[in-house]
Order: C-alpha cells, then sequence, then structure tokens
C-alpha cells in the first residue's frame, strides 16, 4: 500500500520528509521518492528500499522547505524508478504523489496524449499532474486545477501536490484513501497515516471522502468538494509509535481484518481488466487451480464456482502435490496460479511446469513477485501488504477476483451486480466484533473445534479451521456436512465447539440436519446464518447475517466474522496473532 507524505517547514525540509516517509515503510512499498519545490521542482526517487535507493543518489540532498515524498507499492506498472512517484507535468512545473488507484486513466491518458501530453511512466498516477497543468493553462489557479481535476477522476486517491507557480502551499484531497493533516507551530504536514508525522506533532485533523486542502506554512485551510471552508476538529494523538503503525489497532491482524471491505472494493475496480483477460484465453474444455494454504481454500470455492455457473470440469491441485497431477495437463487446460506473495516455491516450481503445455493465469497480490513473470496472464488482488502472517484481507481479495473471473467467463451481469453489495455487507460483520469477542472468550480454552459447511461453504469451513490452527493453536477440522457421519461423528463428544455454517440455500436442509446429528450428541453449536432463521433460535451461540447472505455469497462475509472468532480467541490466549510460532509469511523453500 503507498504512504504519501507533505511538508511545510520554515528550514529545510528533506530531513523531516524522509524521516516521515520512513515511518510510512511498515505499509509495505518497492520504490521511494521525492519531490520539493523552489524556483523550480526538484525530484529524487528510486525503486528499491528507502536506505538503497538513498545510498545511491542520496534522497536528503534536494534543496527546499516545503516538499512531498512517497513510497510506492506498485499497482499499475512494475516497481522502476520511472513509475516511483512523483510524478511531473509535461512543463515540469506540477508534481503530485498518489496513494490509490485511478480506474479511468486510461481514457485520461488517452485524451490528455491527444492533446499533445506525453507521459513517462505506465502509472496511472501520471494523468493527475498532465491535468492539472491542463486546467492551469486554462487559467485556473493550483487549487482550482486540482479540483477541477479530481472531478474528472473515477477511483480512489489521498494526493499531494506542489507547483513552481505557488511555491508556498500544497495542496491535498481525499477520496477512498486515508489522509490526514498535522498542525503544529513550526510548520504543518499531509500524511497517509499518523506514524509518519508522530515525531512532529500530535495534533491530527482527519479528512473525509472529497475534501481539498490548502496548506500553508501558517495556514491550513480544509475545504468541501465545491471549495467552501469547512471547520474540522484537530484531536490530539496519544498512541505510541508502535501502535501508531497499526492505526492504532493492537495487531495487524485486525487492522487487516478492519480493511477488508475496502480491500473488496479496490479489488473489484478491477472488474473490467479481469473481464479484458478473459476475452484474451483460448480454447479450454477444463481448468486446474494450483495453491498452498489460505490460497488452496480459495481456489477450492473457484472449483465450486465454476462446476455449478460454467459447467466446466475443474479440478485444485495443492502446489506441493502437482507433480503427481502434471501429465494430464494439455493446451485445452487453462491452469490458475493463486498466491498472495508470488513467491511460493511450490507454486512458483508448479506454474513453470505448467507453462510448457497449457495457458497459465496467476492471481497475485505482489506486483513484479516471481509468479506474475512467469504466467501468460496475471490478474492483480488489490489487497495491499499484509503484515500480520495468517492471510485475511488477501484470502477475501482473492475470492472477489474468482468470483469477478467467473462471473465475466459466464456473461453474469447479476452476478456482477451483487459482488457491489458485498463491501457493505461485510461492514456488518466488522460490527459484530464486540459479540464475537464474547464468544471467544467462552471457548477460549476448548482443545478441539470442528468447522462444518456444505458446497461453497464447505471450502469456508476449512479456511475458518486453519485461521483457529494458525493463530490460537487449537486443533481445528473442516469438513463437508454430509461427510460427518462417515467418520469424524465419533470424535464428537459433551461440549465440544462446533461451528455450523448455514447460510439460506439449496444446501441449507442437508448442512442443518447434519449439525442436528452432532447437537444430538452433546457439541455446543456456534451457528451462522440468516437472522430469520426460527431454527437457530435456541442454538449456543449465533451470529446472524442478513437474510440476503445467501449461500453463493457467503464465502465472502462469514469468513470475516471467522477471522474474528480466530484473533480473538488468540488474543484471549496470550498468543501474538501476528507472528504465530513456525510459521512464515512467504514460503520460499519448497
Ligand atoms: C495461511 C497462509 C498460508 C498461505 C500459503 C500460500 O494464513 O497465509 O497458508 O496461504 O503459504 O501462500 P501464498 O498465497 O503466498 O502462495
Amino acid at each position: 500500500m503507498c504512504g504519501i507524505v507533505g511538508c511545510i517547514l520554515n528550514k529545510e525540509v528533506a530531513p523531516t520528509i524522509i524521516d516521515s516517509i520512513k515511518k510510512l515503510e511498515y505499509r509495505g512499498y518497492d520504490s521511494v521518492g521525492i519531490a520539493t519545490v523552489t524556483d523550480k521542482i526538484n525530484v529524487k526517487k528510486g525503486s528499491g528500499k528507502i536506505k538503497e535507493v538513498d545510498d545511491e543518489i542520496h534522497l536528503e540532498d534536494i534543496d527546499g522547505k516545503i516538499g512531498i515524498a512517497h513510497v510506492r507499492w506498485a499497482t499499475h506498472g512494475n516497481p522502476t524508478k520511472e513509475n516511483a512517484h512523483p510524478h511531473c507535468s509535461c512543463d515540469n512545473k506540477i508534481s503530485v504523489v498518489h496513494n490509490g488507484i485511478i480506474e479511468n486513466y486510461k481514457e485520461l491518458r488517452l485524451e490528455l496524449q491527444q492533446e499533445g501530453h506525453t507521459f513517462k511512466s505506465e502509472t496511472d498516477t501520471e494523468i493527475i499532474p498532465h491535468l492539472i497543468e491542463k486546467y492551469m493553462n486554462e487559467g485556473n489557479d493550483l487549487l482550482k486545477s486540482t479540483q477541477l481535476t479530481i472531478n474528472r477522476l473515477i477511483g480512489s486517491y489521498a494526493l499531494a501536490v506542489i507547483c513552481t507557480e505557488e511555491p508556498d502551499k500544497i495542496i491535498g484531497a481525499r477520496k477512498e484513501s486515508p489522509l490526514i493533516v498535522g498542525v503544529s507551530d513550526h510548520g504543518n504536514f499531509l500524511a497517509s497515516d499518523v506514524p509518519a508525522i508522530l515525531n512532529e506533532t500530535r495534533n491530527v485533523i482527519y479528512l473525509e471522502d472529497n475534501e481539498i486542502i490548502q496548506l500553508e506554512k501558517d495556514n491550513v485551510i480544509i475545504m468541501d468538494k465545491d471549495l467552501n471552508p469547512i471547520e474540522k476538529e484537530i484531536v490530539e494523538i496519544d498512541w505510541d509509535p508502535e501502535m501508531a503503525e497499526k492505526g492504532g489497532f493492537d495487531h495487524f491482524m485486525l487492522k487487516e481484518i478492519y480493511e477488508e471491505p475496502q480491500v473488496i472494493k479496490d479489488t473489484l475496480s478491477e472488474s473490467s481488466k479481469i473481464k479484458e483477460i478473459v476475452s484474451k484465453f483460448k480454447n479450454f474444455n477444463r481448468i486446474c487451480f494450483v495453491a498452498c494454504g489460505t490460497s488452496y481454500h480459495a481456489s477450492l470455492i473457484g472449483e465450486y464456482l465454476i462446476e455449478t455457473q460454467l459447467h466446466i470440469p475443474t479440478e485444485v491441485i495443492l502446489a506441493s502435490e502437482f507433480e503427481y497431477f502434471q501429465n494430464t495437463l494439455d493446451d485445452h487446460t487453462l491452469v490458475i496460479f493463486i498466491t498472495q506473495s508470488g513467491e511460493t516455491a511450490d507454486t512458483i516450481n508448479a506454474l513453470k511446469v505448467a507453462k510448457q503445455v497449457s495457458e497459465t493465469l496467476a492471481i497475485v497480490n505482489v506486483v513484479g513477485s516471481s509468479v506474475t513473470r512467469e504466467a501468460h496472464h496475471v490478474i492483480y488482488t488489490r489487497a495491499g501488504p499484509e503484515i500480520g502472517v495468517a492471510a485475511t484481507k488477501t484470502y477475501i481479495s482473492q475470492l472477489i477476483c474468482i468470483y469477478l473471473l467467473v462471473a465475466h467467463l459466464s456473461e453474469n451481469e447479476e452476478l456482477i451486480e451483487r459482488l457491489y453489495t458485498i463491501p457493505e455487507l461485510t461492514e456488518e460483520s466488522i460490527e459484530r466484533e464486540e459479540d464475537i469477542k464474547i464468544i471467544a472468550k467462552k471457548y477460549k480454552t476448548a482443545k478441539d473445534f470442528f468447522y462444518i459447511g456444505s458446497g461453497f461453504n464447505y471450502p469456508t469451513a476449512l479456511e475458518g479451521a486453519l485461521k483457529l490452527k494458525e493463530i490460537t493453536y487449537i486443533h481445528a477440522e473442516g469438513y463437508p456436512a454430509g461427510e460427518l457421519k462417515h467418520g469424524p461423528l465419533a470424535l464428537i463428544e459433551d461440549g465440544i465447539p462446533v461451528v455450523g455454517l448455514l447460510p439460506p440455500g439449496p444446501s441449507y436442509s442437508k448442512t442443518f440436519n447434519n449439525l442436528q446429528e452432532i447437537r444430538a450428541r452433546g457439541a455446543h453449536m456456534i451457528i451462522l446464518g440468516s437472522e430469520e432463521d426460527t431454527k437457530i433460535d435456541d442454538v449456543h451461540d449465533k451470529i446472524v447475517f442478513n437474510q440476503i447472505v445467501d449461500e453463493l455469497i457467503a464465502p465472502l462475509i462469514y469468513i470475516i466474522d471467522l477471522q474474528l472468532l480466530s484473533y480473538h480467541i488468540s488474543v484471549e490466549k496470550d498468543i501474538d496473532p501476528d507472528k504465530p510460532k513456525n510459521l512464515a509469511k512467504s514460503v520460499t523453500v519448497v
């Protein structure tokens, strides 16, 4: 996830601004840049970590009392120096840093190119300084030009702009991407997140969507989208630096769970790109998914979706077992690799073999990672960097990509429309955190857990169980509802917690009947189901959802409650959920 900083001081700005941008390193990034304004725009940028770039080009060696800086997490275009921010206008008088995704950048870029603008990068961001330049050339000042520019943007942004024509200010704006203002008597600041400015000030103003800001050394003017000034409260921050990095959350995992509604929105913005990729597929009559761990569970949901919606034979292969199944691949098989890191050794090895005979697609979170360089097609999940070892927001973004893929393959507009309702539904899951905490307290001493689901929700049972194992060290198993009576029922005894996934839909009766059998043997039932389902009124614990959360979309929503349940049991047991024992974020060994 990118991070931006803007700073106006009464002394040279470079040391402060670099110190500030370093505080955003935790967000994950692959390139860095700084721009200041004197009688011209001065820019220094490069690909790599701040220290590496600084060693090479001495970032601090740049004059000016007003500056902007950026750490980039690549989305559009590889992590190169050219794609690193800040980006400038043709006349080099305007410089911009941006966090977010501009969905209509291709159309705007074409329009600007036709008007004679030339571009130096592959980024969506670069259209912003060029649009501002266009409006300034029409006689508008920097503030008005920025407003006219953002009126043209579809997507999300937090941005900071400097300009040689008005060298005493920074203009900022936000929509669906965080931006805060820091105020002090020695200067004023803009940043993506609080840690960036804590060394300078603890007085913060939180900007809301569609607000625009003009930052001067002794003045901060916050305006609505029509440039009418608005009064904002200054909040005093009392977090310690570590807490600040986690956005005030106790752990990265919780922060990342809270980010899921936004991640879903960001990933949905990939819809047209996914449609374009789908149109390029050659003829195929079979699909194979290859993945590990949580990404394997996302693949299983893909299998259920493709088999039921597209009627194409599909199978899911664990990457570590791929060698036993590779011999049946052919040029009519589409092989889909799912990996958040793009660096999982088993997955890379399988991809290298599969691409020799079959068309390959990778669904990946990290731009420029090894898998993206091997696959024929790549779809990016827009989760941003995930720091907690247990996958949470990357899983939900994988699912959104898979649902979009299936919706485009089947030309199912109704499913696409339903996907746009998911962010709001997931907000409701997050609002339930306090209820889930109570359930977590109740079951924190359990030795075993079972997770039961059917159809699309069987993989959710597996993923719920995996999350619990990883961060609470409690033994947990996920089963398809109908499978219990073929063996595992022998393990059910008095008081054992069983999480039942019971959304409305065709698999309801089967799941309900099998859960009844478990209950009759003394299990403690924790049921996730519809708020209108009176048959679950008397279970031990209930987590209920809006009636429209049926079994087709339940995998996109129920999992958030299960992640929260695991998280709170982990915290109750005094385990650090961000760093579970024996596990690594990126598994680069076979
Ligand atoms: C579980 C988890 C792992 C990963 C697995 C694959 O929370 O994170 O199971 O899903 O190691 O990793 P990627 O997706 O990076 O290939």
